[in-house]
């Protein structure tokens, strides 16, 4: 078959990782018989010092117009003012709202050789295997902004709205996940203060009651949830939750493995291009010098394989390619253990495609 996938490398260490994961997409076209070609568009800041914009009208069309979307990351000290008129990351909010991919699915699993990355002792990571189902393109993020003065001084309101439509086609994609996997689903929330919450608490119980029965559904308070993923994480199977609490409990969880470096996630809408990247970001601190992580990417490249192409088996190839790696200690720094080698990107990158 051949399959296009649009590539969007983005800022910082994005153009490094995205290398390497289509490296491994080669290799598994090589392996398997597959042909994919590659169309690359700008995003972020790269973009807006190319066109003015951070998501030019021509990248959402290359997107839509594909099977798939690689992406690296977006941002950078250069476009850091939270206050200009264009920012890279209104490149990505804007791309995941024009697509309509409003779940977004990060899987955290500790791989135990990694066990000692972790900032947590090695005993609290057995059996973490976690999917986080994030709301994507709605919430405070995406509701209305305003800014204004009055006779006190400044203010300013990020409106946090959701609609029961909204709710209800993420918590389904979380409980059908739930459903192959573990089949235990946590709402999280602030059902207690937030008027949004009490309605994402409704209409999921009433949607597990009625479609999902099966399945072992809890409701848990944000703040909480917070605090479980240190002490138990290893009691989760699938989170589904709006997008801020998403946004932040993700990078919580990252740190179980102790390096977002190896962390991809898929973010999906009905049915059309679904979009995969790390959830790292630009990570200027390192661009260039060879040091990032590919995994993440590579891993997400697995997930495209899995949710865009219909390639199972190809993805679960990738996905054991690279625990062979990782056995193999051919590691870059961020996760390296005492004594061990840090190798540099295009090295673990080739150490992946070799074993696909
Ligand atoms: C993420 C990032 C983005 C988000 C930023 C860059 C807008 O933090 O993908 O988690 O908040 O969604
Ligand atoms: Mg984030």
């Amino acid at each position: 078959m051949e399959y296009t996938i649009a590539v969007l490398a983005g800022d910082g260490v994005g153009p490094e990782v995205v290398a390497e994961g289509l490296k491994v997409l080669d290799a598994v076209g090589a392996r398997y018989g597959h042909r994919f070609s590659r169309r690359e568009a700008l995003i972020g800041g790269i973009a807006i010092d190319t066109t003015g914009l951070p998501l030019p009208a021509e990248t959402i069309e290359v997107c839509r117009q594909s099977n798939a979307v690689l992406l690296g990351a977006v941002g950078g000290p250069k476009w850091d003012d939270p206050n200009a008129p264009v920012r890279p990351e209104q490149g990505l909010l804007g791309l995941r709202k024009a697509l309509g991919l409003f779940a977004n699915l990060r899987p955290v699993t500790v791989h135990p050789v990694l066990a000692g990355a972790s900032p947590l002792r090695p005993e609290r990571l057995e059996g973490v295997d976690l999917l986080v189902v994030r709301e994507l393109t709605g919430g405070i993020y995406f509701g209305e902004k305003r800014r204004d003065r009055n006779e006190a001084g400044e203010w300013a309101s990020d409106l946090c709205i959701y609609s029961e439509a909204e709710i209800v086609r993420v918590v389904r994609i979380a409980a059908e996940l739930a459903r192959s996997r573990n089949g235990r689903l946590t709402l999280v929330d602030k059902a207690n203060v937030l008027e949004t919450s009490r309605l994402w608490r409704s209409v999921a119980s009433r949607l597990v009651r009625d479609t999902y029965p099966d399945l072992a559904f809890e409701y848990l308070l944000v703040d909480t949830c917070a605090m479980d993923l240190l002490r138990r994480p290893g009691h989760f199977d699938v989170i589904v939750t709006e997008n801020m609490f998403g946004d932040i409990l993700t990078d919580e969880a990252a740190m179980l493995v102790g390096s977002m470096g190896t962390l991809p996630s898929a973010s999906l809408g009905e049915g059309g291009v679904g979009l995969y990247e790390p959830i790292h970001g630009s990570a200027p601190d390192i661009a260039g010098q060879g040091r990032a992580n590919p995994l993440a990417t590579i891993l997400s490249v697995a997930l495209m394989l899995r949710h865009s192409l219909g390639l199972a088996h190809e993805a679960a190839a990738v996905e054991s390619a690279v625990s062979a790696v990782l056995e193999a200690g051919i590691v870059t720094g961020d996760i390296a253990q005492p004594g061990q080698r840090a190798r540099s990107t295009a090295e673990v990158g080739d150490a992946v495609a070799a074993r696909v």
